[in-house]
C-alpha cells in the first residue's frame, strides 16, 4: 500500500510525464509548420514515449492499491526561434525530468518504500538516455550552424527512429 505522501508525488509525476508529451506535441507541430518532417517524427516518438512513461507511473499506483487522480496538463510553450532552440529546451525539460525523479527517489528512500524505489530505478537508467539524446542533437544542430543541407541530412536520420516498446522484462 502507497503512503500518502508517495501517492501524492507519483500522481504528480503522472501529471508531468503528460505535460512532456504535450511540450513534445507543440513541438512536432512546429517542426510541421517549418516542413521538418523528419524532425517531427522524431518528435512523434517522444510523444509517445512521454505517454509511455505517464502509464508506467498510472499502473504502477493501481498495482499497489493506490487512487490515481488526473490534474489538468498545463499549456505548453507553441513557438521557438529555431531547431536548435527546439532541442535546448528538450535538453533542459529532460534535466528538470531528471531532477523530479530524483526527488521521487529521495522520497522514496525517506519512506522506505524499497518497491517504489525499484519501480523507479528503470526511470533513473530512461533518464539518463533521454539527456544523451538530447544532448546529442544540440551539438550537431550547432555544428551545422543552421546550414540548410545540414539539416536536411540531420531531418533525414531523425526521420529514422521508430518508438519500441520497452520488453516486460524492464518494466
Ligand atoms: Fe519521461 Fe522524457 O522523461
Amino acid at each position: 500500500m502507497l503512503k500518502k505522501k508517495m501517492l501524492k508525488a507519483l500522481n504528480d509525476q503522472i501529471n508531468a510525464e503528460m505535460y512532456s508529451s504535450y511540450l513534445y506535441l507543440a513541438m512536432e507541430a512546429y517542426f510541421q509548420s517549418i516542413s521538418l518532417k523528419g524532425f517531427a517524427a522524431w518528435m512523434r516518438v517522444q510523444v509517445q514515449e512521454e505517454m509511455m512513461h505517464g502509464m508506467k507511473f498510472y499502473d504502477f499506483v493501481n498495482e499497489r492499491g493506490g487512487k490515481v487522480t488526473l490534474e489538468a496538463i498545463a499549456k505548453p510553450e507553441t513557438s521557438w526561434n529555431s531547431p536548435l532552440a527546439v532541442f535546448e529546451a528538450v535538453l533542459k525539460h529532460e534535466e528538470h525530468v531528471t531532477s523530479l525523479i530524483n526527488d521521487l527517489v529521495d522520497l522514496a528512500i525517506g519512506e522506505k518504500d524499497h518497491a517504489t524505489n525499484n519501480f523507479l530505478q528503470w526511470f533513473v537508467s530512461e533518464q539518463v538516455e533521454e539527456e544523451a539524446s538530447a544532448g546529442e542533437i544540440v551539438e550537431k544542430l550547432k555544428l551545422i550552424k543552421g546550414d540548410t543541407s545540414g539539416l536536411f541530412m540531420m531531418d533525414a536520420e531523425l526521420g529514422k527512429r521508430v518508438f519500441t516498446m520497452p520488453a516486460p522484462a524492464a518494466e
